[in-house]
């Protein structure tokens, strides 16, 4: 197993939502304060930036074309050659400054995102200020789960009938079981809950990733790693550390997709903790982990 960067200094805020889109061989991310998404070129290493004046939070591409960011408290359509942004939807205020953070596609192609509250220290928002929604292929925002604190990772079973979902604060991940048919979600377990006491090995699990043995990779806000854990019975199985604290999310790439991409941000570190961790806000590469994820999904309505 090895770690690598692959982009240095790839986020100036918070590099969040990798997506790998296979077609291409490129990632894709955001720098959420920097209102920057970013497609980097996997072969041939090519990097292209776009910037907007509102926190960006995730991107995923449409089948349709284009892209769907999470751009303040709105959802848009973004057509990155000619910089066309078209809102879809603005989600009513909870609070001030409240705003989209990760989001990813079910198997279907329907758009999952959720919100948060304003934070003016990462990891410390504003409480229950977050809504989980579900964009349909239909076109229409439903709202979904209410009260959250920090709306982010989420992963869809292989056989489609279970949901893993993340908040940020209560440090648990979520199941729902899940009707791949109408996008219903229903009977809230949690499958892994980091516990007491265990925030200074644990941190604040953020986005995730499944792979096809079923089991999670979270990353680990604030203690710099992804550590994969067995839905089924709640327990660590292994862990990556990475040499940057603010380990946000991850996601398999790579040919085989058998490479898992790791963000992570700077947004929030003192002068001593970037000195200490100066590849904070660079994108990592891990090889050589012997599983494989599956395909991310794009929006399909
Ligand atoms: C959010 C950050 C937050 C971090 C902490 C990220 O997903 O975008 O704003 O500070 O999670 O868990
Ligand atoms: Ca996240």
């Amino acid at each position: 197993m090895s770690v690598e960067v692959v982009i240095k200094d790839g986020a100036q805020t918070t590099g969040e939502g990798p997506h790998w889109e296979d077609s291409t061989r490129t990632l894709l991310y955001v720098d959420i304060l920097n209102g920057g998404v970013i497609r980097w070129n996997a072969v041939t290493g090519q990097k292209e930036d776009k910037h907007f004046d509102e926190p960006v939070s995730l991107v995923v591409p449409c089948r349709k074309g284009g892209y769907i960011i999470g751009l303040g408290r709105k959802l848009a359509h973004f057509d990155w050659d000619s910089g066309k942004v078209t809102t879809l939807h603005e989600v009513p205020p909870k609070g001030s400054n409240d705003r989209f953070n990760d989001g990813k596609c079910d198997p279907r192609g329907r758009l999952w995102a959720g919100t948060m509250g304003h934070e003016t220290v990462p990891a410390n928002p504003e409480r229950e200020k977050g809504v989980l929604f579900c964009l349909g292929l239909d076109g229409q925002l439903v709202s979904c789960v209410d009260k959250i604190d920090i709306s982010n990772g989420l992963a869809w079973t292989e056989d489609n009938r279970t949901m893993y979902y993340i908040d940020s604060l209560p440090r648990k991940v979520y199941g729902f079981d899940y009707d791949i048919e109408t996008g219903n979600i229903s009977n809230q377990r949690t499958v892994v809950d980091f516990g007491e006491g265990t925030l200074g090995r644990l941190g604040y699990p953020d986005g995730m990733a499944i792979d096809t043995e079923g089991k999670i990779w979270v990353a680990c806000y604030s203690v710099g790693k992804v550590v994969r854990f067995d839905p089924q019975t709640g327990k660590e199985l292994r862990t990556i550390e990475f040499p940057a604290l603010r380990t946000t999310s991850c996601c398999f790439g790579g040919k085989n997709l058998d490479e898992l991409y790791v963000t992570c941000g700077r947004e929030g570190a003192s002068e001593e903790e970037l000195e200490k961790y100066p590849l904070s806000g660079s994108v990592f590469k891990v090889t050589g982990l012997g599983v494989k994820g599956y395909p991310a999904t794009i929006y399909e309505g």
